[in-house]
């Protein structure tokens, strides 16, 4: 039986938080690691492959692109990060130019598997590897508000005293700044949430600047990402047709077109199987437009 592949590319804090995440939960046959600085790929490989008694029979190395040749899924976590005060499009220059390289080497090697960006600015580089590399975008993933609508579900879950798992409520368009909370069809079994405008306010600003808040503290978000992108990774090679905020090309969505951005998609083994338009209010459609004007002229200014 051929055996599952994970390559990820970018051995950094979500890198190898995510490998360690996949690794816990059994979910490939092999994880490969590549990084830059290939000194620390090796370190987490011999440091990860120092549980395997305590886990199972996941084979982990530190790669080299040639490994990408047998992967299901490539992930990519490459590139700068932010620092304290910096947003996610100060990034933007500065991996445009590290994702030139990592897609074309990608590319020397697979041409039919499912490259899965977590590097920020998500949704633009995300956009940009489905252009650099000319796969459908069904196959070019971004991560988009996956996180963004867990930490929503978290805080309404909080308010409400609930667990999250049971909110269903989506945080729609970039993953940044110019995201926008869907509260016209956020519910728990069907009913609409009891929230008033002051504990919504201050719900959705929490979820849009919690990646600040924990960068000022720490310096890094690393453990619900990997979470989220281990959820992403599940729903594709289980063939699950999950429900989830990625982030995907839209075309006429809203009104918008050619930007990714991060709405919700049914994910299985061929990544993106469908892109879902919830039937918004025509203030979160405004909004909407707006995310998606933002990220095109960021892209128009390349
Ligand atoms: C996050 O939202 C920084 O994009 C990263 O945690």
């Amino acid at each position: 039986m051929k055996k599952t592949r994970i390559v990820i590319i970018g051995a950094g804090a979500v890198g190898s938080t995510t490998a360690y995440t996949l690794l816990l939960r059994e979910r490939a046959d092999e994880l490969v690691l590549i990084d830059a600085n290939r000194a620390k790929a090796v370190g987490d490989a011999l440091d990860m492959n120092h549980g395997m008694p305590f886990v199972g029979r996941t084979k982990v190395w530190a790669g080299s692109y040639e490994d990408c040749a047998a992967a299901d899924l490539i992930v990519i976590t490459a590139g700068a990060a932010q620092k304290p005060g910096e947003s996610r499009i100060d990034l933007l220059k500065r991996n445009v130019g590290i994702f030139e390289q990592i897609v074309d080497q990608v590319l020397r090697f697979n041409t039919n598997g499912i490259l899965l960006i977590a590097s920020n600015p998500v949704d633009i580089m995300s956009y940009f590897s489905q252009r650099r590399s000319g796969w459908p975008a069904h196959r070019v993933i971004g991560s988009g508000t996956l996180l963004d609508s867990a930490r929503f579900r978290y805080l309404i879950g909080e308010e409400l005293q609930l667990d999250s798992r049971s909110i269903h409520a989506h945080i729609m368009g970039e993953h940044g700044d110019s995201e926008l909370p869907v509260w016209s069809t956020a519910n728990v079994a069907g009913i609409r949430l009891a929230l008033d405008d002051e504990q919504q306010d201050r719900i959705f600003t929490q979820t849009r600047d919690a990646a600040y808040q924990i960068i000022e503290a720490k310096g890094s978000t690393y453990y619900a990402i990997a979470l989220a992108l281990d959820r992403i990774c599940t729903a594709i090679l289980r063939d699950e047709g999950a429900v989830l905020n990625v982030s995907t090309l839209l075309t006429d969505y809203c009104g918008v077109s050619d930007v990714y951005l991060g709405v919700p998609c049914i994910v299985d083994r061929q990544g993106v199987r469908e892109v879902l338009q919830p039937d918004l209010s025509e203030q979160e459609r405004t909004l909407l437009r707006q995310s998606g004007d933002k990220l095109k002229a960021l892209i128009q200014s390349l």
